[in-house]
Protein backbone atom coordinates (compact mmCIF):
# COMPACT_ATOMS: atom_id res chain seq x y z
CA UNK A 1 0.00 0.00 0.00
CA UNK A 2 1.23 3.22 -0.89
CA UNK A 3 -0.57 6.41 0.79
CA UNK A 4 0.02 9.72 -0.70
CA UNK A 5 -0.66 12.94 1.50
CA UNK A 6 -0.46 16.35 0.74
CA UNK A 7 1.11 19.27 2.71
CA UNK A 8 3.36 22.58 2.47
CA UNK A 9 6.26 24.10 3.52
CA UNK A 10 7.64 27.54 3.69
CA UNK A 11 10.24 29.17 1.95
CA UNK A 12 10.50 32.84 2.70
CA UNK A 13 7.46 34.34 2.54
CA UNK A 14 6.04 31.53 -0.04
CA UNK A 15 5.42 28.00 0.59
CA UNK A 16 5.57 24.96 -1.39
CA UNK A 17 4.17 21.76 -1.59
CA UNK A 18 5.12 18.68 0.11
CA UNK A 19 4.13 15.24 -0.54
CA UNK A 20 4.27 12.99 2.42
CA UNK A 21 4.66 9.28 1.13
CA UNK A 22 3.91 6.22 2.97
CA UNK A 23 4.98 3.19 1.72
CA UNK A 24 4.31 -0.40 4.25
CA UNK A 25 7.05 -3.37 3.61
CA UNK A 26 5.24 -5.42 5.58
CA UNK A 27 7.92 -6.77 8.19
CA UNK A 28 9.13 -5.95 11.41
CA UNK A 29 6.83 -3.05 12.55
CA UNK A 30 8.71 -0.14 12.32
CA UNK A 31 8.74 3.81 11.07
CA UNK A 32 11.56 5.57 9.15
CA UNK A 33 11.36 8.86 7.57
CA UNK A 34 13.22 10.13 4.66
CA UNK A 35 13.66 12.85 2.22
CA UNK A 36 15.85 15.65 3.78
CA UNK A 37 14.31 16.35 7.48
CA UNK A 38 15.55 18.12 10.10
CA UNK A 39 15.48 17.19 13.58
CA UNK A 40 11.88 18.60 14.51
CA UNK A 41 10.93 16.47 11.54
CA UNK A 42 12.63 13.07 12.96
CA UNK A 43 11.02 13.70 16.38
CA UNK A 44 7.62 13.36 14.89
CA UNK A 45 8.26 9.44 14.54
CA UNK A 46 8.11 9.86 18.57
CA UNK A 47 5.07 12.37 18.39
CA UNK A 48 3.06 10.95 15.98
CA UNK A 49 3.14 7.34 17.37
CA UNK A 50 2.41 9.17 20.90
CA UNK A 51 -0.39 11.13 19.44
CA UNK A 52 -2.41 8.29 17.63
CA UNK A 53 -2.09 6.06 20.99
CA UNK A 54 -3.03 8.50 23.25
CA UNK A 55 -6.32 9.45 21.22
CA UNK A 56 -7.68 5.75 21.55
CA UNK A 57 -6.31 5.28 17.52
CA UNK A 58 -4.76 1.68 16.78
CA UNK A 59 -0.90 2.90 15.35
CA UNK A 60 -0.21 0.29 12.28
CA UNK A 61 2.12 -2.52 12.95
CA UNK A 62 3.74 -2.66 9.77
CA UNK A 63 7.20 -1.26 8.89
CA UNK A 64 6.72 2.00 7.05
CA UNK A 65 8.80 4.25 5.18
CA UNK A 66 7.67 7.83 5.19
CA UNK A 67 9.24 10.21 2.24
CA UNK A 68 8.94 13.75 2.30
CA UNK A 69 9.31 15.43 -1.60
CA UNK A 70 10.83 16.95 -3.31
CA UNK A 71 13.79 15.67 -1.54
CA UNK A 72 16.27 18.60 -2.30
CA UNK A 73 14.89 20.31 -0.30
CA UNK A 74 15.28 20.85 3.54
CA UNK A 75 12.28 19.88 5.44
CA UNK A 76 12.14 22.09 9.15
CA UNK A 77 9.68 22.21 11.50
CA UNK A 78 6.84 20.40 13.36
CA UNK A 79 3.93 21.31 11.00
CA UNK A 80 4.29 18.16 8.68
CA UNK A 81 2.76 16.27 11.61
CA UNK A 82 -0.72 15.52 10.35
CA UNK A 83 -0.06 15.37 7.16
CA UNK A 84 2.50 12.09 7.93
CA UNK A 85 0.24 10.57 10.94
CA UNK A 86 -2.51 11.26 7.84
CA UNK A 87 -0.74 9.31 5.55
CA UNK A 88 0.57 6.13 7.77
CA UNK A 89 -3.30 6.07 9.03
CA UNK A 90 -3.73 5.59 5.48
CA UNK A 91 -0.98 3.41 4.67
CA UNK A 92 -2.62 1.16 7.74
CA UNK A 93 -6.17 1.19 6.25
CA UNK A 94 -7.79 3.37 9.26
CA UNK A 95 -8.74 6.50 6.83
CA UNK A 96 -9.69 6.37 3.63
CA UNK A 97 -7.46 7.18 0.10
CA UNK A 98 -10.23 8.51 -1.51
CA UNK A 99 -10.34 12.24 -1.93
CA UNK A 100 -6.97 12.57 -0.39
CA UNK A 101 -5.62 14.43 -3.70
CA UNK A 102 -8.02 17.55 -3.09
CA UNK A 103 -6.58 17.70 0.54
CA UNK A 104 -3.98 19.33 2.43
CA UNK A 105 -2.75 18.65 5.98
CA UNK A 106 -1.05 21.05 8.61
CA UNK A 107 -0.14 21.08 12.13
CA UNK A 108 1.95 19.90 14.85
CA UNK A 109 0.50 17.06 17.32
CA UNK A 110 0.88 17.11 20.86
CA UNK A 111 1.22 14.04 22.32
CA UNK A 112 -1.73 14.13 23.45
CA UNK A 113 -3.15 14.16 20.00
CA UNK A 114 -4.26 17.60 20.16
CA UNK A 115 -3.46 19.67 16.76
CA UNK A 116 -1.08 22.60 17.77
CA UNK A 117 -1.17 25.80 15.64
CA UNK A 118 2.05 26.21 13.55
CA UNK A 119 3.25 29.83 11.82
CA UNK A 120 2.91 30.41 7.90
CA UNK A 121 -0.09 28.32 7.71
CA UNK A 122 -1.48 31.66 5.02
CA UNK A 123 1.56 30.94 3.00
CA UNK A 124 0.99 26.93 3.00
CA UNK A 125 -2.63 27.17 2.35
CA UNK A 126 -2.08 29.83 -0.42
CA UNK A 127 0.57 27.45 -2.21
CA UNK A 128 -1.39 24.03 -1.48
CA UNK A 129 -4.09 26.22 -3.28
CA UNK A 130 -1.57 27.17 -6.36
CA UNK A 131 -1.31 23.13 -6.51
CA UNK A 132 -4.94 22.60 -7.16
CA UNK A 133 -5.75 21.55 -3.36
CA UNK A 134 -9.36 22.72 -2.56
CA UNK A 135 -9.59 21.42 1.17
CA UNK A 136 -6.93 22.70 4.28
CA UNK A 137 -7.00 20.82 7.35
CA UNK A 138 -5.01 23.21 9.56
CA UNK A 139 -5.18 23.73 13.38
CA UNK A 140 -7.99 25.28 14.87
CA UNK A 141 -5.80 28.53 16.01
CA UNK A 142 -4.78 28.92 12.45
CA UNK A 143 -7.64 28.28 10.35
CA UNK A 144 -9.02 32.04 10.40
CA UNK A 145 -6.16 33.24 8.65
CA UNK A 146 -6.54 30.61 6.10
CA UNK A 147 -9.84 31.23 6.26
CA UNK A 148 -8.54 34.31 3.59
CA UNK A 149 -7.42 32.24 0.89
CA UNK A 150 -10.06 32.52 -1.59
CA UNK A 151 -12.35 29.26 -3.17
CA UNK A 152 -11.09 26.42 -1.09
CA UNK A 153 -12.61 24.79 1.94
CA UNK A 154 -10.95 25.28 5.31
CA UNK A 155 -11.45 22.80 8.35
CA UNK A 156 -10.13 23.72 11.71
CA UNK A 157 -9.05 20.85 13.45
CA UNK A 158 -8.70 20.50 17.39
CA UNK A 159 -7.27 17.23 17.71
CA UNK A 160 -6.62 13.48 15.67
CA UNK A 161 -9.91 11.50 16.93
CA UNK A 162 -11.29 14.76 15.32
CA UNK A 163 -9.52 14.50 12.18
CA UNK A 164 -9.88 10.89 11.99
CA UNK A 165 -13.58 10.55 12.46
CA UNK A 166 -14.01 13.29 9.41
CA UNK A 167 -11.97 11.72 7.41
CA UNK A 168 -14.02 7.78 8.05
CA UNK A 169 -17.36 10.26 7.24
CA UNK A 170 -18.11 9.40 10.79
CA UNK A 171 -18.42 13.11 12.49
CA UNK A 172 -17.70 15.94 9.85
CA UNK A 173 -16.11 19.13 11.39
CA UNK A 174 -17.61 22.44 9.82
CA UNK A 175 -15.56 24.48 7.64
CA UNK A 176 -14.88 27.94 8.80
CA UNK A 177 -16.51 30.50 6.40
CA UNK A 178 -14.32 34.01 5.62
CA UNK A 179 -16.27 37.09 7.19
CA UNK A 180 -16.57 39.26 4.21
CA UNK A 181 -17.12 42.53 6.62
CA UNK A 182 -13.54 41.75 8.13
CA UNK A 183 -12.20 44.88 6.34
CA UNK A 184 -15.11 47.35 7.98
CA UNK A 185 -15.40 45.26 11.50
CA UNK A 186 -11.44 45.25 11.83
CA UNK A 187 -11.07 49.17 10.38
CA UNK A 188 -8.97 51.05 12.94
CA UNK A 189 -10.48 53.77 14.46
CA UNK A 190 -7.38 56.66 15.30
CA UNK A 191 -7.69 58.53 19.07
CA UNK A 192 -5.19 61.06 17.27
CA UNK A 193 -5.58 63.67 14.43
CA UNK A 194 -3.43 65.47 12.28
CA UNK A 195 -5.38 68.99 13.91
CA UNK A 196 -3.93 68.23 17.30
CA UNK A 197 -0.65 69.20 15.98
CA UNK A 198 -0.07 73.21 15.74
CA UNK A 199 1.82 74.85 13.45
CA UNK A 200 4.24 73.34 11.62
CA UNK A 201 3.13 73.25 8.24
CA UNK A 202 6.18 72.44 6.41
CA UNK A 203 6.29 68.81 8.14
CA UNK A 204 2.83 68.57 7.94
CA UNK A 205 3.14 68.99 4.16
CA UNK A 206 6.14 66.75 4.14
CA UNK A 207 4.42 64.18 5.33
CA UNK A 208 1.50 64.82 3.23
CA UNK A 209 3.21 64.35 0.72
CA UNK A 210 5.42 61.24 1.66
CA UNK A 211 1.98 59.33 2.64
CA UNK A 212 1.37 60.21 -1.07
CA UNK A 213 3.70 58.93 -2.79
CA UNK A 214 5.77 56.56 -0.41
CA UNK A 215 8.72 58.60 0.31
CA UNK A 216 10.40 58.37 3.71
CA UNK A 217 10.99 60.71 5.74
CA UNK A 218 13.74 62.84 8.72
CA UNK A 219 12.42 65.26 10.84
CA UNK A 220 14.87 67.01 12.67
CA UNK A 221 14.09 69.43 15.62
CA UNK A 222 14.83 70.49 19.48
CA UNK A 223 13.11 68.85 21.99
CA UNK A 224 9.35 69.09 22.50
CA UNK A 225 8.32 70.75 18.99
CA UNK A 226 6.70 67.93 18.03
CA UNK A 227 8.30 65.21 16.07
CA UNK A 228 6.84 62.15 18.03
CA UNK A 229 3.37 63.80 18.08
CA UNK A 230 3.85 63.64 14.15
CA UNK A 231 5.01 60.66 13.18
CA UNK A 232 2.58 58.68 15.60
CA UNK A 233 -0.45 60.44 13.26
CA UNK A 234 1.11 59.75 9.95
CA UNK A 235 -0.83 56.55 9.57
CA UNK A 236 -4.03 58.55 9.88
CA UNK A 237 -3.43 60.04 6.84
CA UNK A 238 -2.49 56.48 4.79
CA UNK A 239 -4.95 55.24 2.63
CA UNK A 240 -6.46 51.81 3.70
CA UNK A 241 -4.92 48.46 2.84
CA UNK A 242 -6.50 46.67 -0.49
CA UNK A 243 -7.25 43.09 -0.17
CA UNK A 244 -3.51 42.05 -1.66
CA UNK A 245 -1.95 44.43 0.44
CA UNK A 246 -3.61 43.16 3.58
CA UNK A 247 -3.20 39.79 2.15
CA UNK A 248 0.84 40.07 1.71
CA UNK A 249 0.40 41.82 4.99
CA UNK A 250 -0.94 39.55 6.94
CA UNK A 251 1.47 36.27 5.10
CA UNK A 252 4.83 38.35 7.11
CA UNK A 253 2.31 38.50 10.59
CA UNK A 254 1.64 34.45 9.96
CA UNK A 255 5.06 33.38 9.18
CA UNK A 256 6.62 35.15 12.31
CA UNK A 257 3.93 33.49 14.04
CA UNK A 258 2.47 37.25 15.35
CA UNK A 259 -1.34 36.27 14.64
CA UNK A 260 -3.65 35.87 17.35
CA UNK A 261 -5.78 32.53 17.13
CA UNK A 262 -8.98 35.13 15.87
CA UNK A 263 -7.15 37.73 13.20
CA UNK A 264 -8.47 36.40 9.39
CA UNK A 265 -6.61 39.27 7.56
CA UNK A 266 -4.75 41.91 8.70
CA UNK A 267 -6.69 45.42 7.67
CA UNK A 268 -4.72 48.28 8.95
CA UNK A 269 -1.47 49.06 7.83
CA UNK A 270 0.82 48.11 10.62
CA UNK A 271 2.71 51.27 12.61
CA UNK A 272 5.50 49.99 14.27
CA UNK A 273 8.24 51.61 16.29
CA UNK A 274 11.28 49.34 17.73
CA UNK A 275 13.52 50.37 20.16
CA UNK A 276 16.77 51.89 19.85
CA UNK A 277 18.08 48.79 22.11
CA UNK A 278 17.20 46.22 19.28
CA UNK A 279 19.11 44.44 17.29
CA UNK A 280 20.43 44.20 13.22
CA UNK A 281 18.81 41.04 13.16
CA UNK A 282 14.92 41.85 14.78
CA UNK A 283 15.49 45.25 12.74
CA UNK A 284 15.96 43.02 9.48
CA UNK A 285 14.99 39.58 10.17
CA UNK A 286 17.04 36.31 10.32
CA UNK A 287 18.23 33.74 12.96
CA UNK A 288 18.74 29.94 12.89
CA UNK A 289 15.44 29.59 12.40
CA UNK A 290 14.89 32.73 9.41
CA UNK A 291 12.35 34.99 11.19
CA UNK A 292 11.05 38.96 9.38
CA UNK A 293 12.78 41.81 11.47
CA UNK A 294 10.71 45.33 11.97
CA UNK A 295 11.72 46.10 8.14
CA UNK A 296 9.12 43.30 6.90
CA UNK A 297 6.52 43.74 9.79
CA UNK A 298 6.20 47.00 8.86
CA UNK A 299 5.71 46.33 5.26
CA UNK A 300 3.02 48.36 3.37
CA UNK A 301 3.20 50.35 6.85
CA UNK A 302 5.27 52.71 8.49
CA UNK A 303 8.55 51.77 10.27
CA UNK A 304 9.09 54.78 12.75
CA UNK A 305 12.84 55.27 14.18
CA UNK A 306 12.16 58.03 16.80
CA UNK A 307 15.72 59.47 18.18
CA UNK A 308 17.32 57.99 15.51
CA UNK A 309 20.83 58.46 16.44
CA UNK A 310 20.40 56.81 19.66
CA UNK A 311 19.94 53.41 17.56
CA UNK A 312 23.45 51.97 16.92
CA UNK A 313 25.64 52.82 14.07
CA UNK A 314 25.52 49.01 12.45
CA UNK A 315 21.89 48.38 13.11
CA UNK A 316 20.58 51.26 11.13
CA UNK A 317 23.08 50.83 8.32
CA UNK A 318 21.33 47.45 7.53
CA UNK A 319 17.96 49.91 7.05
CA UNK A 320 19.94 50.37 3.12
CA UNK A 321 19.43 47.09 1.34
CA UNK A 322 15.82 47.14 2.33
CA UNK A 323 15.41 50.93 1.73
CA UNK A 324 16.78 51.11 -1.80
CA UNK A 325 15.14 47.22 -2.79
CA UNK A 326 11.91 46.71 -0.84
CA UNK A 327 12.74 43.54 0.41
CA UNK A 328 15.67 42.01 2.70
CA UNK A 329 17.46 38.57 1.64
CA UNK A 330 18.65 36.72 4.23
CA UNK A 331 21.92 33.77 3.19
CA UNK A 332 21.57 30.70 5.16
CA UNK A 333 23.20 26.97 4.53
CA UNK A 334 20.56 25.23 2.33
CA UNK A 335 18.94 28.44 0.19
CA UNK A 336 18.62 32.16 0.68
CA UNK A 337 14.89 33.80 1.80
CA UNK A 338 13.69 37.01 1.12
CA UNK A 339 10.63 39.34 2.62
CA UNK A 340 9.53 42.14 1.51
CA UNK A 341 10.03 45.21 2.97
CA UNK A 342 8.34 47.91 1.56
CA UNK A 343 7.81 50.26 4.24
CA UNK A 344 7.46 54.27 4.69
CA UNK A 345 10.01 55.07 7.21
CA UNK A 346 9.78 57.92 9.38
CA UNK A 347 12.85 58.52 11.58
CA UNK A 348 12.87 61.38 14.01
CA UNK A 349 15.98 62.83 16.04
CA UNK A 350 17.25 66.04 17.55
CA UNK A 351 19.82 67.71 15.07
CA UNK A 352 22.36 67.85 18.18
CA UNK A 353 23.05 66.01 21.47
CA UNK A 354 21.81 68.57 23.65
CA UNK A 355 19.25 69.76 20.68
CA UNK A 356 19.34 73.03 20.50
CA UNK A 357 21.69 73.49 17.70
CA UNK A 358 20.53 76.14 15.14
CA UNK A 359 17.37 77.24 17.70
CA UNK A 360 16.04 80.46 17.25
CA UNK A 361 16.64 81.56 20.93
CA UNK A 362 18.39 78.37 22.65
CA UNK A 363 21.84 78.31 23.23
CA UNK A 364 23.35 75.25 22.10
CA UNK A 365 26.11 73.48 24.71
CA UNK A 366 27.54 71.07 22.59
CA UNK A 367 31.50 71.15 22.10
CA UNK A 368 31.80 70.98 17.97
CA UNK A 369 33.87 67.33 18.34
CA UNK A 370 30.31 66.43 20.22
CA UNK A 371 28.00 67.47 17.46
CA UNK A 372 30.04 65.72 14.55
CA UNK A 373 30.22 62.53 16.85
CA UNK A 374 25.94 62.63 17.11
CA UNK A 375 25.33 63.19 13.90
CA UNK A 376 27.60 60.68 12.43
CA UNK A 377 25.92 58.27 13.85
CA UNK A 378 23.75 58.39 10.41
CA UNK A 379 26.05 57.86 7.51
CA UNK A 380 26.12 59.53 3.69
CA UNK A 381 24.82 56.80 2.20
CA UNK A 382 21.66 56.47 4.40
CA UNK A 383 20.83 60.20 4.66
CA UNK A 384 20.76 60.22 0.69
CA UNK A 385 17.71 57.46 1.29
CA UNK A 386 15.79 59.32 3.58
CA UNK A 387 13.59 61.07 0.63
CA UNK A 388 12.42 63.67 2.26
CA UNK A 389 14.10 65.75 5.58
CA UNK A 390 12.80 68.36 6.97
CA UNK A 391 13.21 70.60 9.93
CA UNK A 392 10.41 71.09 13.06
CA UNK A 393 11.10 74.34 14.54
CA UNK A 394 9.66 75.88 17.57
CA UNK A 395 6.07 76.57 17.70
CA UNK A 396 5.39 80.10 18.71
CA UNK A 397 2.89 80.93 21.49
CA UNK A 398 -0.37 82.29 18.81
CA UNK A 399 -0.02 79.14 16.83
CA UNK A 400 -0.18 76.97 20.11
CA UNK A 401 -3.34 79.01 20.91
CA UNK A 402 -5.04 78.36 17.85
CA UNK A 403 -8.15 76.29 18.32
CA UNK A 404 -7.65 73.04 17.13
CA UNK A 405 -11.22 73.58 15.35
CA UNK A 406 -9.77 75.54 12.45
CA UNK A 407 -7.06 73.32 11.64
CA UNK A 408 -7.12 70.44 8.99
CA UNK A 409 -8.41 67.06 9.80
CA UNK A 410 -6.32 63.80 9.42
CA UNK A 411 -9.36 63.02 6.94
CA UNK A 412 -8.94 66.20 4.85
CA UNK A 413 -5.26 65.34 4.25
CA UNK A 414 -6.36 61.91 3.85
CA UNK A 415 -8.54 62.41 1.10
CA UNK A 416 -6.00 64.17 -1.00
CA UNK A 417 -3.45 61.98 -0.74
CA UNK A 418 -6.12 59.09 -1.96
CA UNK A 419 -6.80 61.45 -4.92
CA UNK A 420 -3.30 61.48 -5.56
CA UNK A 421 -2.44 58.12 -5.03
CA UNK A 422 -5.33 57.43 -8.04
CA UNK A 423 -3.73 60.03 -10.44
CA UNK A 424 -0.53 58.29 -10.12
CA UNK A 425 -2.48 54.97 -10.25
CA UNK A 426 -4.34 56.30 -13.50
CA UNK A 427 -0.76 56.97 -15.24
CA UNK A 428 1.25 53.97 -14.59
CA UNK A 429 -1.99 52.41 -15.75
CA UNK A 430 -1.93 54.24 -19.57
CA UNK A 431 1.80 53.84 -19.28
CA UNK A 432 1.58 50.15 -19.30
CA UNK A 433 3.80 49.80 -16.36
CA UNK A 434 3.10 47.86 -12.76
CA UNK A 435 1.43 50.29 -10.15
CA UNK A 436 3.52 51.61 -7.86
CA UNK A 437 4.55 54.25 -5.63
CA UNK A 438 6.16 57.32 -6.64
CA UNK A 439 8.89 56.57 -4.65
CA UNK A 440 9.54 52.99 -6.21
CA UNK A 441 9.90 54.29 -9.66
CA UNK A 442 12.66 52.48 -11.64
CA UNK A 443 15.04 54.59 -13.80
CA UNK A 444 13.27 54.01 -17.16
CA UNK A 445 9.81 55.41 -15.06
CA UNK A 446 11.45 57.96 -13.75
CA UNK A 447 12.37 59.34 -17.50
CA UNK A 448 8.84 58.35 -18.94
CA UNK A 449 6.31 59.94 -16.33
CA UNK A 450 8.87 62.57 -14.25
CA UNK A 451 8.46 64.98 -17.59
CA UNK A 452 9.18 68.95 -16.21
CA UNK A 453 8.23 71.94 -18.11
CA UNK A 454 11.41 74.09 -19.64
CA UNK A 455 11.39 76.26 -16.43
CA UNK A 456 11.13 73.06 -13.92
CA UNK A 457 13.44 71.71 -15.83
CA UNK A 458 16.38 74.76 -15.55
CA UNK A 459 15.77 75.20 -12.17
CA UNK A 460 16.68 71.45 -10.95
CA UNK A 461 20.02 72.31 -13.49
CA UNK A 462 20.77 75.40 -11.13
CA UNK A 463 20.14 73.54 -8.15
CA UNK A 464 21.80 70.56 -9.31
CA UNK A 465 25.06 72.36 -9.58
CA UNK A 466 25.05 74.72 -6.61
CA UNK A 467 23.72 71.93 -4.20
CA UNK A 468 26.53 69.39 -5.34
CA UNK A 469 23.80 66.97 -5.95
CA UNK A 470 24.02 63.21 -6.25
CA UNK A 471 22.77 61.26 -9.07
CA UNK A 472 20.69 59.56 -6.30
CA UNK A 473 19.48 62.77 -5.02
CA UNK A 474 18.74 64.04 -8.54
CA UNK A 475 16.44 61.19 -8.85
CA UNK A 476 14.73 61.41 -5.63
CA UNK A 477 13.84 65.14 -5.80
CA UNK A 478 12.31 63.83 -9.42
CA UNK A 479 10.37 61.61 -7.80
CA UNK A 480 9.41 63.98 -4.52
CA UNK A 481 8.06 66.47 -6.98
CA UNK A 482 6.20 64.12 -9.56
CA UNK A 483 4.44 63.05 -5.46
CA UNK A 484 3.76 67.28 -5.57
CA UNK A 485 2.66 67.32 -9.02
CA UNK A 486 0.22 64.72 -8.50
CA UNK A 487 -1.16 66.27 -5.42
CA UNK A 488 -2.08 68.93 -8.04
CA UNK A 489 -3.52 66.73 -10.18
CA UNK A 490 -0.78 67.92 -12.74
CA UNK A 491 0.68 65.85 -15.29
CA UNK A 492 3.59 67.87 -15.88
CA UNK A 493 6.17 68.86 -13.04
CA UNK A 494 6.62 72.48 -13.25
CA UNK A 495 8.77 74.79 -11.17
CA UNK A 496 6.91 75.25 -7.58
CA UNK A 497 6.58 71.37 -7.68
CA UNK A 498 10.36 71.26 -8.02
CA UNK A 499 11.32 73.78 -5.75
CA UNK A 500 8.85 72.20 -3.12
CA UNK A 501 10.94 68.88 -3.70
CA UNK A 502 14.47 70.62 -3.55
CA UNK A 503 13.13 72.51 -0.12
CA UNK A 504 12.65 68.91 1.50
CA UNK A 505 16.28 67.76 0.77
CA UNK A 506 18.47 70.12 2.18
CA UNK A 507 18.93 69.93 5.33
CA UNK A 508 21.57 67.19 5.10
CA UNK A 509 23.73 70.77 4.09
CA UNK A 510 22.59 72.31 6.98
CA UNK A 511 23.37 69.86 9.81
CA UNK A 512 26.14 67.63 8.03
CA UNK A 513 27.82 69.29 5.63
CA UNK A 514 26.81 66.06 3.27
N1 LIG B 1 3.22 71.43 17.42
C1 LIG B 1 2.64 71.06 18.56
N2 LIG B 1 1.31 71.21 18.74
C2 LIG B 1 0.72 70.82 19.87
N3 LIG B 1 1.37 70.29 20.92
C3 LIG B 1 2.68 70.11 20.81
C4 LIG B 1 3.38 70.48 19.64
N4 LIG B 1 4.68 70.18 19.79
C5 LIG B 1 4.79 69.64 21.01
N5 LIG B 1 3.61 69.59 21.63
C6 LIG B 1 3.36 69.06 22.99
O1 LIG B 1 4.62 68.65 23.50
C7 LIG B 1 4.64 67.26 23.75
C8 LIG B 1 5.94 66.67 23.27
O2 LIG B 1 5.96 66.63 21.87
P1 LIG B 1 6.78 65.53 21.08
O3 LIG B 1 6.97 64.34 21.93
O4 LIG B 1 6.14 65.29 19.78
O5 LIG B 1 8.15 66.28 20.92
P2 LIG B 1 9.43 65.83 20.12
O6 LIG B 1 9.64 66.85 19.06
O7 LIG B 1 9.30 64.45 19.69
O8 LIG B 1 10.54 66.03 21.23
P3 LIG B 1 11.91 65.16 21.52
O9 LIG B 1 12.92 65.69 20.58
O10 LIG B 1 12.24 65.51 22.91
O11 LIG B 1 11.57 63.75 21.31
C9 LIG B 1 3.44 66.71 23.03
O12 LIG B 1 2.91 65.59 23.70
C10 LIG B 1 2.48 67.85 23.01
O13 LIG B 1 1.73 67.88 24.21
MG1 LIG C 1 10.24 62.69 20.32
Amino acid sequence: MLARVYTAALLGIDGFEVTVECSALKKLPALEIIGLPDTAVKEARERIRAATVNSGIRFPSLEMILNLAPANRKKEGSSFDLAMIVSVLCCGETVPADGLEDKCFIGELSLSGEVRAVDGVLCMCLAAKAKGRKEMFVPAANAPEASAVPDVKVYPVRDLLQLVKHLRGEELIAPLEFDRTVFEKGKKHFDVDFADVKGQFLPKRALEIAAAGGHNVLLIGPPGTGKSMLAKRFPTILPELSFDEAIETTKIHSIAGMLDGATQLIVNRPFRSPHHTMSAVSLVGGGTNPKPGEVSLSHNGVLFLDELPEYSRSVIETLRQPLEDGEVTITRAMAKVTYPANFSLIAAMNPCKCGYFSHPTKQCTCRPGEMRKYLSKISGPLLDRMDIQVEVGPVDYDALRESAKGAETSETVRRRVIEAREFARKRCEAGGTPVKQNSDLCASEIEKYCRMTDDASSLLRTAFDSLGMSARGYDRILKIARTVADLDKSEDIGPTHIATAISLRSLDKKYFNE
